[in-house]
């Protein structure tokens, strides 16, 4: 296997966690004799500094040359005064506007070696598995017309949607049920928004071209609390773009920490890969982040744009197995005080280098 992998490592913790799940990358290349080839560019904020532009044309272009594209994290404390259109954030919304993908895929899955970890109940959060299905190019991010009218002191943001769009992220969650467990929960705002009734009514409609999967409809409001209360009861959760970066950052109670979380982004000319969490400016450059999540983006590559199952379950077998040994992060060490007694707590190099380890030994072992 040949895979050319874009690396934008972005700001904060960043390029921290992204050089992690390289070097997790490296290994898997090496021991099966894949040719991974790893290409650097910037983004976000670092590119404002040093190209005059959070998305730089030689990022682009590289971006779409590629196969895939791994991003850590965008956005820092220094630019929070800019407009959005001049923001960190802007570069990584025209990234995904370029390369097209528009069903983000966000799996949040409860480890059992991490639940003393959640402030949830382990009897709640036992056995959860969810695939959220997040819209990523539509909805408030990109809907016209959108301003802040100084003179008048108004603001408005607009969330659209067309039929088309919807039906085909739609499409998306209902194939990815059928090779789960056969439901898909649809989150929406019908009893307030239109936006939401068309997001309804499509949703209906593409039901029908799939009978063998269940389809339920849930409030964003309640969704929230339902997430908390009962996670098991889901399978795929369909969002729009705004209520699906929500309550993926609520899952992240469920797994522990939102360092924890991996995403992909298919369905375009190249499929994106980021990690859940941003740029965690409280903890940059201070070797506390937690690479996990940027690690298990990595598995994601592998098996999305690589074909490369057996090595992906591999990645997440070591983390697993790193877990159960009780080797952490900061953001991990939490829990009750027989289980903290347990733990050992790691830096984010030494953290990748404990995944690099294990996953070795489960690719000798194979
Ligand atoms: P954040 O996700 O960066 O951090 C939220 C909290 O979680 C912080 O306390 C942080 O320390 C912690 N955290 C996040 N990732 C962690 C990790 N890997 N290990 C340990 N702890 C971790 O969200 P924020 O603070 O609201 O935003 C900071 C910046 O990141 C903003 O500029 C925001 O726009 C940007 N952001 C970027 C992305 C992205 O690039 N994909 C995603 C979310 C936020
Ligand atoms: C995410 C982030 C981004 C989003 C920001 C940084 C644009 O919060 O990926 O969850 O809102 O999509
Ligand atoms: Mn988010």
């Amino acid at each position: 296997m040949n895979l050319n992998i874009l690396i934008t490592a972005g700001d904060g913790i960043g390029p921290e966690v992204t050089s992690e799940a390289v070097a997790v990358l490296r290994e898997i290349g090496q021991a099966g004799g894949h040719e991974f080839h790893f290409l650097e560019r910037r983004i976000g904020g670092v590119a404002i500094l040093l190209d005059g532009s959070p998305l730089p044309l030689e990022t682009l272009e590289a971006a779409l040359a590629s196969d895939a594209v791994l991003l850590g994290a965008v956005g820092s404390p220094e630019f929070n005064s800019l407009p959005p259109e001049k923001r960190p954030e802007v570069g990584l919304l025209q990234l995904r506007t370029a390369l097209g993908g528009f069903a983000n895929l966000r799996p949040a899955f409860a480890f059992k070696e991490l639940a003393s970890t959640s402030p949830l109940r382990p009897e709640i959060i036992d056995g959860v598995d969810i695939l959220f299905v997040r819209e990523l190019l539509g909805g408030l991010y990109f809907g016209k017309p959108r301003e802040w009218d100084k003179t008048t002191g108004e603001a408005w943001n607009t969330m659209r949607y067309t039929r088309d769009e919807v039906a085909r992220v739609a499409r998306v969650a209902f194939e990815l049920a059928s090779k789960r467990r056969n439901k898909v929960t649809s989150v929406d705002k019908a009893n307030v928004l239109e936006v939401s009734q068309l997001w309804r009514a499509t949703v209906n409609e593409v039901a029908k071209e799939f009978p063998s999967i269940a389809v339920e409809h849930q409030y964003v409001d309640a969704m929230a609390m339902h997430l908390m209360n009962q996670p098991r009861n889901y399978d795929v959760v369909l969002t729009e773009n705004l209520f699906g970066d929500i309550l993926s950052d609520e899952s992240a109670v469920i797994t522990g920490s939102l360092g924890m979380l991996p995403s992909a982004t298919i369905g375009g000319k190249v499929n994106l890969y980021e990690p859940v969490h941003g740029s965690a400016p409280d903890i940059a450059g201070k070797g506390l982040a937690n690479p996990l999540g940027a690690i298990l983006t990595g598995a994601l590559i592998l098996r999305h744009s690589g074909g490369l199952e057996a090595e992906a379950a591999a990645i997440e077998a070591a983390v697993r197995k790193v877990l159960e040994q009780g080797f952490r992060t900061p953001d991990l060490a939490r829990g009750d005080a027989s289980a903290a007694a347990g733990y050992t707590v790691l830096s984010t190099t030494e953290m990748g280098a404990k995944v690099r380890e294990t996953v070795k030994t489960l690719l000798v072992s194979a």
